[in-house]
C-alpha cells in the first residue's frame, strides 16, 4: 500500500498483480467511501479473482476496479502505473515514485 493526494486529500493506494499485470487502486470503497481491505493489504476474495470490500462484500474486477456485485456504485479509482525492469511506479503530479508491495 502507499499513499497518494487525491481531491486534495492524502489517501491509501493499493497495487495488485493479477494475470501477470500490475493494477492500482484508490483503497476507498465505491459503496461508502471506506478502505476495503479485509486485513491489512488483502484485497482478493477467497477465489483470488475479486477484489472485495471488507465492509459489505461489494466485488470488483481487479483489471479495471469495475464493481460486479453488491452494492458497490461504480468502479474503484484507478491510480496509473508504469512497470519497467521489475520496477513499478505509480504517476504523481511531479515525479515517479516506487511501489513496494
Ligand atoms: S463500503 Fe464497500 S461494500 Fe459497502
Amino acid at each position: 500500500m502507499f499513499d497518494v493526494v487525491y481531491d486534495g486529500q492524502t489517501c491509501t493506494a493499493f497495487a495488485v498483480r493479477y494475470q501477470g499485470a500490475v493494477h492500482a487502486y484508490l483503497n476507498r470503497c465505491s459503496h461508502v467511501a471506506m478502505e476495503m481491505d479485509w486485513r491489512a493489504g488483502h484485497f482478493f476474495d477467497l477465489t483470488g479473482h475479486y477484489l472485495v470490500c471488507a465492509s459489505h462484500g461489494a466485488l470488483f474486477r481487479p483489471g479495471d476496479g469495475v464493481c460486479i456485485g453488491g452494492p458497490g456504485r461504480g468502479p474503484l479509482i484507478k491510480i496509473q502505473l508504469q512497470e519497467r525492469d521489475g520496477w513499478v511506479f505509480w504517476q504523481s503530479q511531479y515525479r515517479l515514485r516506487p511501489v513496494a508491495f
